[in-house]
Parts: structure tokens; sequence; C-alpha cells
């Protein structure tokens, strides 16, 4: 391990313009659920019926109590970790070129980091599907007790600001991700299985680009065989063990 932790803290130090790009494992530490992989959510809820757009439109109270259940709950207990803190000292380094998340907690954003883009969302904000009106998670989740679905004050049904299966990503977002898989010089792969796309495209278009390409994931992935390291450890760990004692600047 030793050695492996040596050569990837040589490569971030010869690196300019790194791309985290982050998945629900990098969350784990913070006692957020995955979807796969051990214990994953998605072996105990059906995504099929509690993530996709065309279930929720048919009936949103599935994925409502998904939320009010399990993944509300959970957020509102949970922190970001090291992990989130080393990316904030990375980009302290001036290493870090973009954090680019499929993760919906905001846990960049609170632990410091300053450029997220969201592929996936926000869970703490809440949209109207008639009238587009914003709302916060906080006020809406006290309401989920007797109103499911929660409805807007124009009668419409409110649904978090999070990407389903069956959704188009937020485009400008995507863009502004592809951007950085281009122009990067290392783009790292920190817990995510590296199976939902388009998200997941993206480590081959930073490779495709000249970019050195790091998986950081306890269980192997589809891409680890165009993978110029790939360490099966918890990203966190990895990360803080790479920033301690500083870089070789
Ligand atoms: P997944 O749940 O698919 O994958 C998480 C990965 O993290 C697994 O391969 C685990 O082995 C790994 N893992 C767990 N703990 C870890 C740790 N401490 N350190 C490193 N790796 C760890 O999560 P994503 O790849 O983020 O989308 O999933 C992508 C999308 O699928 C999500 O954004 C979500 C989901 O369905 C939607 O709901 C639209």
């Amino acid at each position: 391990m030793e050695e492996i932790i040596s050569k990837l803290k040589k490569l971030v130090s010869t690196s300019d313009k790194i791309v985290a790009f982050t998945g629900a494992g990098f969350s784990a530490e913070s006692g957020i659920s995955t979807f796969r992989g051990a214990g994953g959510l998605w072996s105990k809820y059906d995504p099929s019926i509690y993530a996709d757009i065309n279930y929720f439109i048919k009936d949103p109270s599935y994925y409502w109590s998904f939320i009010r259940d399990e993944r509300y709950p959970t957020l509102k207990k949970a922190k970001p970790n090291d992990g989130h803190y080393a990316l904030v000292e990375l980009e302290r380094y001036g290493k870090l070129y973009r954090v680019i998340t499929q993760n919906i907690d905001g846990f960049h954003q609170i632990a410091g980091s300053s450029d997220v883009i969201e592929l996936h969302g926000n869970s703490r904000n809440v949209n109207c599907m008639n009238c587009e009106k914003n709302y916060n998670m906080d006020d809406v989740f006290k309401k989920l007790e007797k109103d499911i679905p929660p409805r807007c004050s124009c009668g419409g049904v409110l649904k978090p600001a999070t990407v389903l299966f069956g959704e188009p990503l937020p485009q400008y977002a995507l863009e502004m991700a592809k951007l950085a898989s281009k122009n990067c010089d290392m783009f790292l792969v920190l817990g995510s299985s590296l199976v939902v796309y388009p998200a997941a495209s993206l480590p081959r278009i930073a490779k495709k680009n000249g970019a050195k390409l790091v998986i950081i994931n306890i269980d192997p992935t589809p891409l680890d065989h165009i993978a110029d390291i790939v360490i099966n450890d918890s990203a966190s760990k990895v990360l803080t063990a790479v920033i301690n004692g500083g870089l070789n600047e």
C-alpha cells in the first residue's frame, strides 16, 4: 500500500489540473449508504420504482416515502468526512481544477470546495413540477408526515431537485463537466461504481485527451483496465494519506 500511495503522491505532485470525480462511495464514511456494493440501497429499494421519473409521474408517493424514511433523515445527521476536507486541501495547493460530483448531499460545498459541478442535482432543494417554484427541503420535510406527495401553493406536485433515472442531466453542468474532463491532466475517480451514464463517460473523455486516470474505489469498476492507477480501498483514507505530510511542489 505504501508504494502505491507514494506513486499516487508523485503523480498528484506533478499534476496541475486535477479533476476529482466523486460518487456515493465518497460519502459512505459520512454515514450515507451507497447504491451499489455492500449494503447498497438498490438491494433494498427497486430503482425502477423509487428512482425513476416515469414511476414518479405515475405515483410520486414511493420516491417521497424513500426521502422521508431513508434519505433525508440520514442526510440530516451526516457531515462531510476527511475525504471532503482533503479535496479542499488539494485546492489550497492549487492542484484541483474542478470537483465533479454525482452526489446530491452538498458536502463538497459545506466542506469548502469552491468549484463543484453537480451532475445529479442537490437534494436540499425542491421544485414544483407545475410552476417551478423553489422550496427548501427542510421546510418540505416537515410536511411529509401528513402530505405525501407534498404540493406547491399552486397545487402542483413537488419534486426534489435531483435527477431520477429517465431524466436528462442538467445541461450546463454536463457541458462544464465534459469540458473539465477534456482539459484536466489527472482525473481522479473517488468512490463510484462507474456504471451510470452519462457521468461514467467522463473518465474515458479525460483519458482520451491525455489525462492520467486514477480510480480509488473499494470494488473493481468497468474502467479499471484503462486506468493508470487503481486502488481498491477507502477513497477518503487514501486521499488523506496522499495529502498528509504535504506534496512535493
Ligand atoms: P454506487 O453506489 O453505484 O457506487 C459506489 C461505489 O463506492 C461502490 O463501487 C463501492 O465499492 C464504493 N465504495 C463504498 N465505500 C467506499 C469508500 N469508503 N471508499 C471508496 N469506495 C467506496 O454510487 P455511484 O457510482 O455514485 O443516481 O452511483 C451513480 C449513480 O447511481 C448515483 O448518482 C445515483 C445512483 O443510482 C441516480 O439515482 C440517478
